[in-house]
């Protein structure tokens, strides 16, 4: 695996985005950074390119991946129909950490990337290096987050160096992705009067209202996803660490008290033991490791620190951790509690 270090602004004239996009071009994989995560690319036409995606990351075949543009004509070749409101999305979140779902225009594509589905994903990354990158290839790039399937989202290239190397061609490395959490996949239905958010992430349920006014937004329910998800990746186990994560909620008091309760007897019984909390609260509590993620009132620094923070818990061989502090329900806390609640297999505890 080939390691490129560009600046964060690097343009698609610099030698090293020329190289990455023609091992794109040539059905390589490359790892590159975005504003939301690291995604591994390939050439979303080409079946071959898109299968050893899957192949290094490990990923179920029947999850569909996004497609990542760099200029708004790329979607004409895309999409068959792109309808008023999602037009009017794109127009004041791209490029930015939106995927619109659209129904596809056949062959546009290989069908590993659809993975069947009669739609498509698309977005248009606002990372300079992104963009860069897929121009220099020349084509739509085809990009799952770049870690091994069901483990945390990378937010550095020595995320992805950790998880992908040997299985992939290339990772430019572009320092630190932005939002932290993946962007926020949306599809518009019933004619263009509502928009359902299939995966919250950096544009916020808010931020839709307000860029479409008039339209009704609606977030799928965690019933609605384990029943029937209309995201496919939305049903697997997912930014889950390697030890068992329980998220406790309720009052700040009583949350404390029970963790340190049940994290005092974890220790007794040879568990090594971790929390991840908030600044405000870390001198909380005494575990094997005590990671801080965001403040109380920074769920924007929580969505930046959350990946890297549960990846600490695997470094140091956690087996068992508490989050504590992270009630938000709106905004990009929306997104940080989703991801949480994954990571946790929905095991949650209110004291
Ligand atoms: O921020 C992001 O979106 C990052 C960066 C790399 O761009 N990418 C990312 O990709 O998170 P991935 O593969 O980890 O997640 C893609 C999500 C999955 O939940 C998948 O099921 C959903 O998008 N998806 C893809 N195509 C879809 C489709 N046609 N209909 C519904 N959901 C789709
Ligand atoms: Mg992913």
């Amino acid at each position: 695996t080939t390691i490129w270090k560009v600046q964060s602004d690097a343009s698609s004239a610099h030698p090293f985005l020329t190289e990455a996009g023609s091992w794109i071009a040539r059905g390589r994989t490359v790892a590159f950074p975005t504003e939301t995560v690291y995604g591994l690319g390939a050439d979303a036409g080409n079946t071959v390119a898109v299968e050893a995606i899957f192949e290094a990351k490990g990923r179920p075949s029947d999850n569909p991946l996004i497609v990542h543009i760099a200029d708004e004509e790329q979607l004409d070749a895309l999409a068959r129909h792109v309808d008023d409101t999602s037009r009017l999305l794109m127009r004041a979140f791209w490029p930015g950490p939106l995927t619109l779902v659209l129904p596809a225009k056949p062959g546009a594509v290989s069908p590993r990337v659809t993975a069947g589905l009669s739609t498509v994903a698309v977005r248009m990354p606002a990372h300079p290096v992104a963009l860069a990158l897929i121009r220099a290839a020349g084509c739509p790039v085809a990009a799952p987050s770049a870690n091994r399937s069901g483990r945390p989202s990378p937010t550095l290239a020595s995320h992805v160096r950790d998880d992908l190397d040997g299985r992939i061609g290339g990772i430019v490395d572009g320092g630190p992705a932005g939002v932290g959490v993946e962007s926020t996949v949306v599809v518009v239905e019933a004619g263009g009067s509502r928009i359902r958010v299939l995966r919250p992430g950096g544009v916020t349920v808010a931020d839709m209202r307000r860029a479409a006014p008039g339209v009704e937004v609606t977030v799928e329910t965690a019933a609605e996803e384990a029943f029937a998800p209309r995201s496919p990746g939305m049903k697997y186990t997912h930014y889950a660490p390697q030890g068992k994560l329980t998220l406790v909620q309720g009052e700040p008091g009583e949350v404390a008290a029970y963790i340190r309760r049940t994290l005092a007897e974890a220790k007794q019984s040879g568990e090594r033991t971790g929390v991840l909390t908030t600044a405000e609260r870390t001198e909380l509590y005494e575990a094997d490791r005590v990671v801080r993620c965001g403040r109380e009132d920074d769920m924007e620094a929580a969505a930046r620190e959350l990946y890297a923070a549960l990846r600490q818990f695997d470094e140091a061989g956690i087996t068992l951790i508490w989050a504590d502090g992270y009630t938000a329900s709106d905004g990009i806390g929306l997104a940080v509690m989703n991801r949480l609640n994954k990571a946790a297999g929905h095991r949650i505890v209110q004291v």
